[in-house]
């Protein structure tokens, strides 16, 4: 297929201009389709590696996706909720204003301040985005973590940014199953002194156990005013915090600010979506994750925009769910994951033609690359070939889109597989090692060459990790951890991760986490895990294990065993495919394990691949490893 090229009457040359001449004025310029209480008196403090934008302008996330919508908008839906069950509410813009302000007094009311820490696990009801709404009216930090994650990983979260609340439900429905989030959260919280209180919403009826930390939030919110000024915030305050996966030890706490993260938010979201009063946009990412931080709450509800929120899983009760959710809902914009298209695509065609998509008009695609075959598929069976694709690249750390066509502001030809270009105001090349530019064609580092304004402020308490992690492998150009290429017409192709970040269906998870759960039994000795490639998930995850001289378990039982212990400690999300048990690892020699040989072992990839990877080790001593690998693996039933 050759370059799609597909007019949505939108061609706004004067922005690229604007952004290419000035950024700093650009974003400048953005940052007043806001409501600021009062201006800033400096659009960048650039002090590197950390960023201040709008600098003494005062603003609140919860007044602008709100109370700026009451005067022509009360009416009008911004939550269309379906349950999973099939169970649906509509709330309107007033509904979410007076819900958000109740909820913001109760908090109070608890002896929440600014900038206290809340957490919170709930599933997707739309009391997750007003609880948000309610920490961002009151200046709190929300730290949602996503609803499948396990009591020990929500421990380390609760603990690392010490929330003084917890905002949870009784249960979640997830495939018909309802998982017991409020029994997770005693779990988790058992040794947190600091956690003085339990807000459950009841979701499933699901019998409660409460003690005297824990509060029904129909209780709380009962008798409270439903009017709560907001309070003015600097531009820089932290609005919240976002666990995520990295190459090293624990998760860790990307922060996020207000005003800058508002301006990219506000900015994408029109751009990207060319968002219109009359759309219905559907995003199905679970507010758990970045996507829906950004995507599901706070992009559409500062546009005063009418979505979806679907309570459970893609293909529950079976595959034609998507396809009957924008039937029913006349849905025009439509954002998901290259996974759950490959999933859809392996049921055929005659499933989504058998439901009327015409009011689909733009679709959207985010969170790992998408195959130029799957590209192909969404842009004709769900497209209908009418509707332009968007893929987005962006990442936690980003805030938000940072690469995707544009079709609310320009038309450029689509490449099937390409995120096309970058935003305009932002700076993206391709470079190698040492930091030099690459002609076109040439795979590379992705590197961010300017501050932008959904930038994170730091990694929560540990400005230094954030120096290291993002800053120290090129002075001065952010480090995003991913491969790619720029063609001979500027269009950027992702080509996966560079470090030891594996996606598997979309969720971001840190090799060394799992590692060191892993080791952490009693008769492992050491451990590596990689991923390989799948046909639906994108990656699948392998492990290898290296079993202490005097460990006494047998294999079969031990791998039990591991994957209980992974479950645990991280999630379901993190559960490998396969285990291998092996005698010995091979390493560099400083004593680094080839984790990309072992991906290419587990891939079937043969050994002269690796060698052009891994440059830095010679080839005879990857063979040899190889070799002895091949021989010790001993993969048990
Ligand atoms: O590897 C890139 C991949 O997802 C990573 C970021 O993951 P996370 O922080 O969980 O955010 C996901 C949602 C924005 C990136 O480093 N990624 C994200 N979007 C794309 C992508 N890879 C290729 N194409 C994309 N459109």
């Amino acid at each position: 297929m050759s370059d799609i090229t597909i007019s949505l009457g939108n061609n706004d040359t004067n922005t690229r201009q604007d952004a290419t001449s000035d950024f700093i004025s650009f974003w400048e310029k953005q940052a007043k389709n806001l409501s600021w209480f009062s201006s800033w008196d400096k659009t960048l403090d650039w002090n590197p590696p950390f960023a201040k934008w709008f600098v003494g302008g005062k603003i609140n996330a919860s007044y602008n996706t709100l109370d700026i919508h009451q005067k022509i908008k009360s009416d009008k839906p911004a939550i269309l909720w379906e349950g999973e069950n099939g169970e649906s509410r509509i709330l309107t813009y007033e509904d979410l204003w007076t819900r958000v302000q109740k909820l913001a007094n109760a908090l109070k009311s608890i002896g929440v301040q600014k900038g206290d820490r809340i957490t919170i696990y709930l599933p997707m009801i739309p009391e997750l985005p007003i609880s948000m709404l309610a920490c961002a009216r009151i200046g709190a930090t929300h730290s949602v973590v996503f609803s499948g994650f396990s009591a020990t990983a929500i421990k380390d979260r609760i603990d690392d940014s010490k929330s003084k609340v917890v905002i949870t439900a009784d249960g979640g429905y997830r495939r018909g199953n309802v998982i017991n989030l409020k029994e997770i959260i005693d779990e988790a919280i058992k040794d947190l002194d600091f956690v003085k209180n339990v807000i459950v919403v009841e979701r499933t009826k699901t019998k409660l156990r409460l003690s005297s930390k824990d509060i029904l939030w129909n209780d709380l919110i009962h008798d409270s005013y439903d009017l709560c000024i907001a309070e003015k915030l600097d531009s820089s305050h932290p609005l919240f915090i976002l666990y995520t996966s990295g190459t090293t030890g624990k998760p860790k706490g990307v922060l996020h600010g207000t005003g800058g993260y508002l301006t990219h938010l506000y900015s994408t979201f029109k751009w990207a979506f060319d968002i219109k009063d009359s759309d219905v946009y559907f995003c199905t990412a679970d507010i758990g994750w970045v996507t829906g931080h950004s995507y599901v709450v706070y992009g559409p509800l500062l546009h005063g925009a009418t979505q979806v929120m679907y309570e459970g899983a893609p293909d529950f009760p079976d595959a034609s769910r998507m396809w009957e959710i924008i039937q029913k809902y006349r849905i025009t914009i439509f954002y998901t994951t290259p996974t759950a298209l490959r999933m859809f695509m392996k049921f055929g065609d005659d499933l989504p033609n058998s439901f009327d998509l015409s009011s689909l008009r733009l679709l959207g695609s985010v969170g790992e690359p998408i195959n130029p075959e799957v590209w192909k598929w969404y842009f004709k069976i769900i497209g209908k070939e009418k509707c332009p694709i968007i893929d987005t690249w962006w990442q936690t750390e980003t805030g938000g889109m940072m690469i995707s066509a544009l079709p609310g502001l320009e038309t450029i030809p689509l490449k099937p597989g390409s995120g096309t270009l970058p935003i305009p105001g932002i700076h993206i090349s391709v470079v190698d090692e040492v930091g030099n530019e690459l002609p076109p064609n040439t795979k590379g580092y992705l590197v961010i060459k300017n501050p932008w304004p959904g930038m994170l402020l730091t990694l929560w308490g540990d400005d230094q990790k954030y120096r290291d992690v993002y800053w120290s492998k090129y002075k001065n150009y952010y480090y995003s951890g991913d491969y790619a290429l720029k063609d001979t017409d500027g269009y950027f192709w992702l080509l996966g991760r560079a470090d030891d970040v594996l996606k598997v269906s979309g969720h971001r998870i840190g090799t060394a986490e799992l590692e060191s759960c892993i080791v952490s039994h009693h008769d492992v000795a050491e451990s590596a895990a990689c991923g390989i490639p799948d046909e639906i998930k994108g990656e699948v995850i392998i492990v290898f294990v290296v079993l202490k001289q005097n460990a006494t378990t047998d294999t079969a039982t031990l791998e039990k065993e591991l994957i209980v212990k992974i479950r645990n400690d991280i999630g379901a999300i993190a559960t490998p495919k396969q285990i291998y048990f092996v005698t010995r690892l091979p390493k560099t020699r400083s004593g680094k394990i080839m984790r990309r040989l072992l991906k290419a072992i587990s891939s079937n990839e043969t050994i002269g691949d690796v060698s052009t990877l891994e440059d830095d080790i010679a080839v005879s001593e990857i063979q040899s490893a190889f070799e002895e690998l091949q021989k010790s693996i001993q993969k048990k039933p």
